[in-house]
């Protein structure tokens, strides 16, 4: 099994890398999150969002599995199916649903939305998608499960669960009228039902003994991790590469190639901490460039130069073998593009490492300077092709990573992908 995982804090550009290396494996397979993530896809003028469909959606022979370590929103996911199923894309013979998946039921979002509104300035920023709630149910051991949609006491255990939101709700002052959101979902249990709900950690390994090729694609970024993320803003799962392993019930001995996804710059959505996070011209520059709104909330994203300490910290715990730099395009206008090397600490001395508080008053990042490009990128062929400047941009990172950049990527649609070398991608031999 392949990982592949954003190393920043989300939409590094998922959705495209998948859709892209797809068709190189039958089984693409999600493995945490749920509805917050958006992932795009553009080819052949078609520009769209997945949510919490895996992003092989597009490659009819591909099977798309949905693992247990997803908390899923039924009625979210049959508007998704519908609106693959308008573009053609019949999905009745390759999605999987785990039946260990956790379910979203429509007061969890309310709780969501409830918890943010009494943080008030302090809130998480989240995606208000009931994730946070819907994880807390699952650890709490009081979650229902998508194999509990064919259970004869599925309703009652819902009513109860529901019941208990309810009286949290009041605690947290937010009565919210759930009557449409619960009918919906009850006509999405009805629909979910035509799909296969699958023993997914069975699946998968008998996949996997068949010589199946897995791909596991991630959901946010290594950042946003529970454990290891800006902690408490951050989402509710484990983002990184164990997150595979315990959100689809394969073993690490299955694990092969970790490919780590990041922006040529930064980007986050949501509160919390981003030492080189730009407030002036310059971020407003990145923003408008790389059309940075977020694809689940259309919320703006914030935008700062790339982050080496942080990318460095993501490719360790993650043990990346390989890395995808995106969005080069973004940075082709600018006269001097920086990078962050090191942060500065309040007592003066320099650092590369992630200290426990990532916050500016803590941290100041030490930028080097580099020369753009300033020449747009189109029909690349190969990594020769490059302008010098941006090889030397690309240079620095590998050296400074440690770790490859086999792609790089240029543009939001299929073909403005530019792989180093087909094979070591896919069956490299670096480390
Ligand atoms: P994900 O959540 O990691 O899948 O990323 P998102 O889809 O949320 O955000 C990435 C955005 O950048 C999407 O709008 C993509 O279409 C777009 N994108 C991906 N790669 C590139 C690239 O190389 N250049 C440009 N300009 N846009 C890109
Ligand atoms: P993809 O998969 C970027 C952020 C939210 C918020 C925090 C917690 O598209 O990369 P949550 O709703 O999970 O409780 O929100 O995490 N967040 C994301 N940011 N990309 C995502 O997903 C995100 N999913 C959640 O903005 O700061
Ligand atoms: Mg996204």
């Amino acid at each position: 099994m392949d990982i592949l995982l954003g190393l920043q804090w989300g939409d590094e550009g998922k959705g495209k890398v998948v859709d892209f290396i797809a068709p190189d494996y039958q089984v693409v397979a999600r493995f945490q999150g749920g509805p917050n993530a958006g992932h795009t896809l553009h080819f052949n003028d078609i520009k769209h969002v997945l949510h919490q469909i895996p992003s092989g959606a597009f490659h009819p022979e591909i099977k798309n599995l949905i693992g247990n370590g997803v908390v899923l929103d039924l009625h979210t996911l049959k508007n998704e199916i519908l609106s693959l199923t308008r573009l053609g894309v019949d999905l009745t013979r390759n999605l999987f649903i785990s039946k260990k998946a956790q379910l979203i039921i429509p007061t969890h979002r309310a709780l969501d939305i409830a918890s943010e509104k009494q943080k008030g300035a302090h809130k998480i920023g989240s995606t208000l998608r009931g994730i946070g709630p819907a994880y807390a149910d699952k650890v709490a051991r009081t979650g229902l499960r998508v194999g509990d949609i064919v259970q004869p006491d599925f309703l009652e255990r819902y009513h109860a669960l529901k019941t208990k939101h309810l009286q949290q709700l009041r605690h947290l002052e937010y009565e919210p009228d759930i009557k449409e959101a619960e009918e919906q979902f009850l006509e999405a249990i009805a629909f979910i039902k035509q799909y296969p709900l699958v023993d997914s950690e069975y699946f998968i390994n008998d996949e996997i003994k068949k010589g199946s090729r897995i791909l596991a694609e991630g959901a946010q970024g290594s950042l946003l991790d529970i454990d290891f993320g800006s902690y408490p803003f951050v989402t509710s799962s484990n983002t990184t590469v164990a997150g595979a392993c315990t959100g689809l019930g394969v073993a690490p001995h299955h694990v092969q190639q970790v490919m780590g996804i990041f922006k040529a710059y930064c980007t986050r959505v949501g509160s919390g901490p981003f030492p080189t996070e730009l407030f002036d011209e310059t971020g407003e520059r990145l923003r408008q460039i790389g059309h940075e709104f977020g694809a689940t909330t259309g919320r703006p994203r914030r935008c700062g130069w790339l982050d080496l300490p942080a990318l460095k910290y993501a490719v360790m715990i993650n043990h990346a073998t390989q890395l995808f730099m995106m969005k080069a395009d973004v940075l082709s206008e600018f006269e001097e593009i920086k990078i962050c090397t090191h942060y500065k600490l309040p007592d003066g001395t320099l650092t590369d490492r992630l200290p426990y508080s990532l916050n500016v008053t803590q941290v100041t990042p030490v930028y080097k300077s580099f020369q753009g490009w300033q020449c747009q990128l189109s029909n690349l062929k190969s990594f020769e092709d490059l302008p010098p400047a941006l090889s030397n941009y690309i240079q620095f990172i590998e050296q400074e990573v440690g770790v490859p950049i086999m792609m790089l990527s240029y543009g939001s649609d299929r073909q403005h992908t530019l792989v180093r070398n087909k094979s070591k991608l896919l069956h490299p031999n670096h480390r």
